[in-house]
């Protein structure tokens, strides 16, 4: 039940924190130690490689979590749309994990990968909102989010609690295999469910930005580098889908490479710039749109703040700024759709899980 909610879709934004503070207790164990099934743990340590299958907005989480896995876990991961593996199949190394993400656990394009793999006898682990689902059933192992239904055709607390689910199994398997992991995952999580709270608390914030660079738009760009681009690539994917607004993410090096022929006076870019190592970098690219006369909307966290920025979260371990740098992304595309009065919770042409291929 929405409640007091206009939408779901708000409701689900609003219940991040909680989410993300149920799975840290759910996947710990009696001596508070972050832990995941014995028997997944050890299909992640014989594979050799890890091949994570997903579409939409878990293909983003995905490509988070492949950060995740190599950085603390150190093994080599791939991330595939579903509905391109089946018949542009990679060259597979020798002992391969699948790991399914899917909210719905229903996807037919995710299920046809699943079937075929089985039959070529390899492993599957499935990460899903939905116990007892398809991809659930099928696989040899499955972890669940813990989310809550998710009912708003737009994803967006499966979305976190995929990257946090991903971040736990990451950080269970690195140790596993003896890697250090210079941070205690289960206190970082904590402070990314206070930010969280910040940020489902600065609404107006947010409906003011939409309005300023939304209002009347015909296109959006977001950028980022490393990680912040895969946000912006799920940015880009919540605006189009509820508000109408043609909107791509881009990493920020390639938009000289041709999309920034697209820029035009007043074209929004919102840029994020969460990450040290790259915050020069995706700063000079803005001044880059900038000077061909975009309005850039700069969102960067405390630390890395400038003066020209427009919103500045709080600050969280650089691994984990993902879960909370989606949040101003997902209450701006709410409020540009509420603004231009789109179907929040039923965009057109879509339908919440897309059972076929
Ligand atoms: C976007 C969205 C879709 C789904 C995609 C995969 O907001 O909801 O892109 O993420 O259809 O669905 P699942 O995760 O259920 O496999």
């Amino acid at each position: 039940e929405k409640g007091t909610y206009p939408h779901y879709m708000l409701k689900e934004i609003d219940e991040q924190p909680a989410v993300v503070r149920k799975i840290v207790q759910t996947y710990r164990n009696e001596q508070g130690d972050l832990n995941i099934d014995e028997g997944i743990v050890k299909a992640m340590n014989d594979a050799d490689r890890i091949y994570i299958i997903a579409a939409g907005t878990s293909y983003h989480a995905g490509l988070v979590g492949k950060q995740f896995i190599e950085k603390l876990a150190k093994v080599p991961v791939e991330v595939h749309i579903s509905s391109e593996f089946g018949y542009n199949m990679p060259l597979l190394s020798e002992k391969p994990l699948f790991i399914f993400i899917s909210q719905s656990g229903e996807t037919a394009d995710s299920r046809a990968v699943l079937v075929e793999i089985k039959e070529l006898g390899y492993k599957a682990l499935t990460i899903t909102n939905v116990p007892g689902s398809t991809l659930s059933r099928e696989a040899d192992y499955t972890l669940l989010l813990h989310a809550g239904p998710e009912i708003a055709v737009a994803s967006t607390k499966a979305y976190t609690a995929q990257l946090a689910v991903l971040a736990i199994l990451a950080e269970v398997t690195a140790k596993s295999r003896g890697m250090n992991v210079d941070f205690d995952l289960t206190q970082e999580l904590g402070i990314v469910a206070n930010a969280m709270d910040v940020l489902c608390g600065a609404k107006e914030e947010f409906e003011e930005i939409a309005r300023e660079y939304l209002a009347t738009t015909r296109n959006c760009f977001f950028i980022g580098r490393g990680i912040d681009f895969y946000v912006g690539l799920e940015g880009a994917l919540k605006l189009k889908e509820i508000s109408y607004i043609q909107a791509e993410g881009f990493a920020g090096g390639e938009l000289k490479h041709g999309t920034i022929a697209l820029i035009e006076n007043g074209t929004p870019v919102v840029a994020l710039a969460t990450q040290e190592s790259v915050n020069l970098s995706i700063r000079g690219n803005v001044k880059e749109v900038a000077a061909r006369g975009a309005n850039p909307c700069i969102i960067s966290m405390k630390g890395l703040e400038t003066d020209e920025d427009r919103f500045v979260i709080p600050e969280v371990h650089g691994l984990l700024t993902p879960l909370i740098s989606v949040i101003p992304l997902q209450l701006i595309s709410y409020y540009a759709a509420l603004h231009r009065e789109c179907d929040v919770d039923k965009p057109r042409n879509l339908a919440k899980s897309v059972t076929v291929e």
